[in-house]
């Protein structure tokens, strides 16, 4: 049974079938400052691999989140959106209180996340700036989808 809540006309759903890929390529590759001109393909696999919640008005998909996660010990949280026409009405903070209500990320050691300007979205679930920053290290290519033949 895919895990769902509903609100109004909204549902959030992990259900991986309801997910549209074109939706979510649109808004990632054309709307998005993270991962713009990102294939259709690199897209579609990411999704596959992940624990991704599709927020819906009805059956469009205006919103998804997408935790890499072993669902164990570690997840990481990314490619949150919600479609222009229909933010400031709450629909981010529910998709994320059920984003971290989902039974499979109870109980794990790490949730790490990267924003530019969204962390009091994130506050409130618990998130705060790494308290030892120093003790992370990281590979960023923030060109790779950029110059693509
Ligand atoms: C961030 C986003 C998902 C929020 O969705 P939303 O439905 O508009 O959010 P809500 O209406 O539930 O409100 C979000 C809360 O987070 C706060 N917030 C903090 N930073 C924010 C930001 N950069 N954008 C939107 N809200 C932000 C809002 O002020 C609001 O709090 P408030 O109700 O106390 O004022 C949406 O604005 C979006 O898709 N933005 C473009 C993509 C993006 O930046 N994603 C986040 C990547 S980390």
């Amino acid at each position: 049974m895919p895990y769902e809540h509903h609100r109004d006309t909204f549902t959030v759903s992990d259900d991986p079938a309801r997910l549209d890929v074109e939706a979510i390529h649109d808004f990632l590759a054309h709307h998005s400052y993270w991962a713009e001109g990102i294939p259709r393909e690199v897209v579609a696999r990411g999704l596959e691999h992940s624990l991704c919640f599709g927020l819906y008005d009805a059956t469009r998909q205006i919103g998804l989140a997408r935790m890499i996660t072993d669902r164990a010990t570690f997840a990481y949280l990314c490619d949150v959106y919600v479609l222009e026409e229909y933010r400031g009405r709450g629909l981010g903070k529910w998709l994320m209180d059920c984003v971290m209500a989902h039974p499979d990320l109870h109980g794990l050691r790490r949730l790490h996340l990267v924003t530019w300007d969204a962390h009091e979205l994130y506050r409130p679930l618990g998130f705060t700036e790494p308290t030892q920053p120093g003790r992370h290290m990281e590979i960023v290519r923030p060109e790779i989808y950029k110059n693509r033949s």
